[in-house]
């Protein structure tokens, strides 16, 4: 079975199919899904998903676009509330750096980040790392807040193989997402060969970063059996194999039990 570690299913571009979304993923062999509420609008709506859906579960977190927004001790203490009480929250994210929008200055997207890896180690829970052109920043803040503490995943990772041994020293998983099953991906795909088994996730980003063939489209989480198709291939392995391992590796990561 296929486990999406990334998806936004409560994105107002599902409004008018979401249920028939769900049951698309399911008949592709998806049984668990990690929703992510990253603002103050799309913390709420994850949260009502994983009480619709037994197989979704949330990730709660400040995403580094609005960062401007958050309001920082009462939105911490939000997000820590959640992560304490509700037992199907399993990860802080998606946090981290974006440098590529300039909607949140880069000293606020770096105070905010860091409030959240703190938050993380004080509570024990993972990480999901959301990176856009700040490869050096997120190692370094990453470093200095001593995030190999908890762990957790760069999400749909697009970076170099050295930046890639660096995270997994530092206890994260890699994460590929739909780019890497495109034609011209080589540095993903070539990331992808490296990364050993037991680290290596998969994920949508539904309704972004649709994958190969569909590509241009909304994406939605049925799609991450194309991942998984390019990721078995490229480690030699079976469809099934790839799902096992990923769905372990997704597991014990986010500490689910089912
Ligand atoms: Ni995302």
């Amino acid at each position: 079975m296929l486990f999406d570690t990334h998806a936004h299913l409560d994105s107002h571009k599902f409004d008018s199919d979401r249920d028939e979304v769900i049951e698309r993923a399911l008949a592709a062999g998806v049984d668990t899904i990690v929703n992510i509420g990253f603002n103050r609008e799309t913390i709420p709506t994850t949260m009502a998903l994983t009480e619709k859906y037994p197989f979704i579960y949330a990730a709660v977190g400040w995403h580094p676009t609005d960062a401007v927004d958050m309001k920082l001790e009462e939105d911490l203490a939000w997000i820590e509330r959640l992560c304490t009480t509700h037992p199907k929250v399993v990860a802080i994210g998606e946090i981290g750096l974006d440098y590529y929008w300039d909607t949140s200055p880069k000293d606020v997207q770096q105070t905010v980040f860091r409030e959240q890896i703190r938050l993380a180690r004080r509570i024990g829970k993972p990480i999901v790392i959301h990176n856009r052109d700040a490869h050096e920043d997120i190692v370094k803040l990453l470093k200095e807040e001593r995030a190999s503490e908890v762990g957790g995943i760069m999400h749909c990772f697009s970076g170099s193989w050295e930046t890639a041994q660096i995270c997994l020293d530092m206890n994260f998983h890699i994460s590929f997402g739909g780019p890497v099953t495109f034609k011209n991906a080589r540095v993903p795909k070539e990331v992808l060969e490296r990364v050993p088994l037991d680290r290596l996730l998969i994920e949508t980003d539904a309704p972004y970063l649709t994958p190969h063939p569909h590509r241009g489209k909304r994406n939605e989480s049925a799609y991450v059996r194309l991942v998984a198709e390019t990721a078995a291939e490229i480690k030699g392995v079976s469809l099934e194999e790839i799902a096992k391992i990923t769905g372990d590796n997704a597991r014990r990561c986010f500490g689910i039990t089912r």
